[in-house]
C-alpha cells in the first residue's frame, strides 16, 4: 500500500446458499446431457437455485448480516454497501440499496457494481479503495446472483454450469499486517458478445419477439471463454502478486473463481501451484458468479484452510470480458 494509505482487512465473512439443489441427474431429466459429460467437462455434480420468492437482494441481505455478525458491527456503522451482480432485482433502484433498506444500514451510501463474474474482485477492490482514503470505515462488499433466473434451462450448452448463492465480507481498516496488498484488474470488451444477455437494455428493450427469441438468457461460446479464462486466471495472478512484491511461490492459498474445474486445474498449473493450494468447490455449487469467490474464501476460512499472515490470491474471470486478481493477507 504505497504513501500513507489505510489497508483494508476482511473481517467478516457471510454466506447465503438457497435450499433447492438440482444435481446432475435431475438435468438428466431436462436436457440431453449425461452425469458423467458433466462432471468431465466441468466438474460440476450439483448446484442450489432460489426458490419461486427469493431474489438477489433476499440472498445478499442474509448474507450481509452474517458477514456483519461475525465481525461483531451494528447495521447501523456500516459507511458503504456495494453489490456485486449480475442479476439484480430489477435494472434499477440498485440491488445495493435493497439490501441497505433490509439490513437496516441506515447511515450507508450504497451502489451496484457490473463486472461479470469478476464483480467481486472490481468491488472488492473499490471497497478497498474508501478505506485506504479514510473516507469510510466499515465497507460491505457482497457477491449475490441468481442466475437460475436468466438461464435457458432448455440449453444444455448452459444450464449445466450456473447456481445461485452470495457471498459478503466486511472490509476494515487493518490494524495489522492482514489486508489487501493488492489487486489488478482487466478488460477487453472485443469479447463483449462471448458472454452475454442480448435483450433487455436500451439496445433490444424486451419485445415480444426478444422474449420468443430467448434472449433474455445467458448466450454463451464456451470453447473461447474457456480458452480466454485460462490465459487470465494465470495473467491476472501474476500480475497481482508482483503488484504486491510477491510470486507464485509465495502464494499459500489459491481461490479462483469456480466456473469448471478444468479451467482452474489449468490456471493452477500455469502458477506451479500444487493441488492442495487450491480451493474448489465448484462441484457441489457450479458457476455462481460472482458470489462464488467469497463462497469459496468463506468455506476456506471455516474449514481452517486459511491462518493468520497467509497469502491468499483470488482470481476472477467472466463476460465483458473483465478479469482480475486481488492478493489477501490473512
Ligand atoms: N451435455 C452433453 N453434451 C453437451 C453439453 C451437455 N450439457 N453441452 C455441450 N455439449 C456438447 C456440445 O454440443 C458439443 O457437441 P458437438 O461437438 O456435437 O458440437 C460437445 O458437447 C463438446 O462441446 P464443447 O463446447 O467443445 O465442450 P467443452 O469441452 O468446451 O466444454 C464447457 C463445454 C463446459 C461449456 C466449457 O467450454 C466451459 O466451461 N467453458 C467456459 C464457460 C464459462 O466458464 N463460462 C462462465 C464465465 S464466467 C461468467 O461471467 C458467468
Amino acid at each position: 500500500m504505497p504513501g500513507n494509505l489505510i489497508r483494508a482487512a476482511v473481517t467478516g465473512l457471510g454466506v447465503y446458499v438457497p435450499e433447492k439443489v438440482i444435481t446432475n441427474d435431475i438435468l438428466e431429466e431436462m436436457v440431453d446431457t449425461s452425469d458423467e459429460w458433466i462432471i468431465e467437462r466441468s466438474g460440476i455434480r450439483e448446484r442450489h437455485v432460489v426458490a419461486e420468492d427469493e431474489a438477489t437482494s433476499d440472498m445478499a441481505s442474509i448474507a450481509a448480516v452474517r458477514a456483519l455478525a461475525d465481525a461483531g458491527v451494528e447495521p447501523e456503522e456500516v459507511d458503504l454497501i456495494i453489490v456485486a451482480t449480475n442479476t439484480p432485482d430489477m435494472p434499477f433502484p440498485a440491488t445495493a440499496c435493497l439490501v441497505q433498506e433490509r439490513i437496516g444500514a441506515k447511515r450507508a451510501g450504497a451502489f451496484d457494481l457490473a463486472a461479470g463474474c469478476t464483480g467481486f474482485i472490481c468491488a472488492a477492490a473499490a471497497g478497498s479503495q474508501f478505506i485506504a482514503t479514510g473516507a469510510c470505515r466499515n465497507v460491505l462488499v457482497i457477491g449475490a446472483e441468481c442466475l437460475s433466473r436468466i438461464t435457458n434451462w432448455e440449453d444444455r450448452n448452459t444450464c449445466v454450469l450456473f447456481g445461485d448463492a452470495a457471498g459478503a465480507v466486511l472490509l476494515q481498516p487493518s490494524l495489522g499486517e492482514s489486508g489487501i496488498l493488492s489487486f489488478k484488474l482487466r478488460s477487453d470488451g472485443k469479447g463483449a458478445r462471448l458472454l452475454y444477455m442480448p435483450a433487455g437494455g436500451s439496445r433490444r428493450p424486451a419485445t415480444r419477439e426478444t422474449v420468443e427469441n430467448k434472449e433474455h438468457y445467458i448466450h454463451m461460446n464456451g470453447r473461447e471463454v474457456f480458452k480466454f479464462a485460462v490465459r487470465a486466471m494465470g495473467e491476472a495472478a501474476e500480475e497481482a502478486l508482483a503488484c504486491a512484491g510477491l510470486s507464485a511461490e509465495d502464494v499459500d492459498l489459491f481461490i479462483p473463481h469456480q466456473a469448471n474445474v478444468r479451467i482452474i486445474d489449468a490456471a493452477a498449473k500455469r502458477l506451479g501451484l500444487s493441488p492442495g493450494k487450491v480451493f474448489v468447490n465448484v462441484d457441489r455449487y457450479g458457476n455462481t458468479s460472482t458470489a462464488s469467490i467469497p463462497l469459496a474464501l468463506y468455506e476456506a476460512v471455516t474449514a481452517g484452510a486459511v491462518k493468520k499472515g497467509q497469502n491468499i490470491v483470488m482470481v476472477g474471470f467472466g463476460a465483458g470480458l473483465t478479469w482480475g486478481a486481488m492478493v489477501l493477507r490473512w
